[in-house]
């Protein structure tokens, strides 16, 4: 049985994530932007632990990480983010953008510092990443999405240098794409397979995958 933190729990990926890890006998810890009003983390209630978590609150992921101190972390998830809205080249909203890479990319940093010790502990030694597809700049032909496209690429920046900074302690840091999930309007891949298919990756990934960008489906990405 593996231990799983995931973060961004309220509603989409997170939730079904939560779900599957927790429906195969796994521990999973949860995290909430705000448990209270969280409707779809309700059904997952009693098959996990629920806490609340803002990725965007360094003081409380340093208190998170210092209540689970003696527990080792297989997987730490870090799945919140914000994706809408996308403003048009001369409508930027500048303190949206600045919200969505405290989220999107400063966050996770900070989960990963906070509980790399927690992860260099456990048996299985992963940190994914939920990146996007929409981060790649090498695949970037249709333009705009400033502030998201910016933190997912920032993000994959991040994933890579954890990769080889943390390869001398075995921990595998992978960047997943979900697919066009359907948490999203229009998406099509249906949010119990894209994570299905991302549980997939995460639990073939050996050392010599570390640093890797994959699709849900298991395809390289360009970075
Ligand atoms: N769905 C897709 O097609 C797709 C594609 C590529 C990448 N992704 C990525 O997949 C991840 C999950 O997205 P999703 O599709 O499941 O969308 P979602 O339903 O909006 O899930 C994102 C979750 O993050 C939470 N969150 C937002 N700000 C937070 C903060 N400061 N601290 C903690 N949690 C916070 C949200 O809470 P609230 O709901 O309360 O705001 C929400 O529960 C995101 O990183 C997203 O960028 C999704």
């Amino acid at each position: 049985m593996a231990t799983i933190l995931v973060t961004g729990c309220d509603s989409g990926l997170g939730v079904e994530f939560a779900r599957q890890y927790a429906v195969e006998g796994h521990r999973v810890i949860a995290t909430c932007l705000d448990p209270a009003s969280a409707s779809e983390t309700a059904a997952i209630r009693g098959q996990v632990e629920v806490i609340g978590l803002d990725v965007t609150d360094h003081a409380a992921i340093e208190k998170l990480a210092a209540r689970l101190k003696a527990e080792p972390i297989d997987i730490l998830l870090n799945n919140a983010g914000i994706a809408r809205p996308h403003p048009p080249f001369g409508a930027t909203d500048y303190p949206l953008w600045r919200r969505i890479l405290e989220t999107n990319l400063i966050g996770p940093m900070k989960m990963a510092e906070c509980f790399v010790e927690h992860v260099a502990r456990s048996e299985l030694k992963v940190m994914a990443f939920i990146s996007s597809r929409m981060g790649s700049i090498a695949s970037n032909n249709s333009g705009g999405s400033y502030a998201y496209r910016s933190s997912k690429a920032g993000l994959n920046m991040i994933v890579k240098s954890l990769a080889v900074d943390l390869a001398p302690r075995a921990i595998c840091v992978l960047a997943l794409h979900p697919g066009w999930a359907a948490t999203e309007p229009g998406g099509r891949v249906p949010v119990s397979e894209s994570v299905a298919g991302m549980r997939g990756v995460i639990h073939r990934a050996g050392r010599h995958h570390t640093g890797s960008f994959v699709t849900y489906n298991d395809q390289p990405l360009p970075w």
